[in-house]
């Protein structure tokens, strides 16, 4: 077993990178925040990934978050290669708010990023994006918290996903 899968269950995102008819969408779960304020995110692209080239080109990727619903064109997303993988997924790309790279309408939320720093690390390059814009559904985030039921997207193992259940546990205090 490869040792990365011991930090394993990790959430599942796509990253859409591109632009018009040359937009491409991949899966990722090697995704995270680096810094509240400015809001940065980093993403680890192989360099063999069409969206590597895209996001080289672009300086730009949007994160976009999945649901459950979602499942078949993550699956496709993330072991198809290239844009015309587009016409078999079931995914709406419409326009972000500040940058030229498109969101996905279905998505439950988007995240707009510039890249404003990259680095590679081993057989992945690292790139970070400050966050410019954002869109979500309004029932994904209800009072500024994730709605566990909206079917939230983690990864187990390669063919196996899970998502959130609704009961809260909470620390003591
Ligand atoms: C659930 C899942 C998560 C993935 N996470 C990543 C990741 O974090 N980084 C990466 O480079 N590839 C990741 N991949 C692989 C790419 O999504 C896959 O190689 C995809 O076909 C690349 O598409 P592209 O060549 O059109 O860019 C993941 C695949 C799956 C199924």
């Amino acid at each position: 077993m490869a040792s990365y899968r011991l930090l394993y269950p990790m959430r599942t995102y796509l990253v859409v990178a591109g632009k018009s008819e040359k937009a491409n969408v991949m899966a990722a779960d090697w995704v995270t925040i680096l810094s509240a304020d400015p809001l940065m995110v980093g993403v680890a692209i192989a360099p063999q990934r069409y969206t590597w080239k895209l996001v080289k080109k672009y300086k730009e990727f949007v994160i976009s978050v999945p649901s459950l619903d979602m499942l078949d064109d993550v699956w496709i997303a993330g072991t198809k290669h290239g844009p015309e993988k587009l016409k078999e997924m079931n995914v709406t790309l419409v326009p972000s708010k500040a940058i030229e790279t498109p969101s996905i309408k279905e998505a439950l939320a988007n995240i707009e990023c510039k890249v404003v720093d990259e680095r590679n690390y081993g057989d992945h390059t690292w790139f970070v994006g400050e966050v410019v814009g954002s869109s979500y559904q309004e029932h994904a985030f209800p009072n500024g918290k994730p709605n566990l039921e909206a079917g939230f997207l983690a990864h187990a193992a390669w063919t196996d996903f899970v998502t959130f259940e609704k009961k809260i546990y909470r620390p003591k205090e």
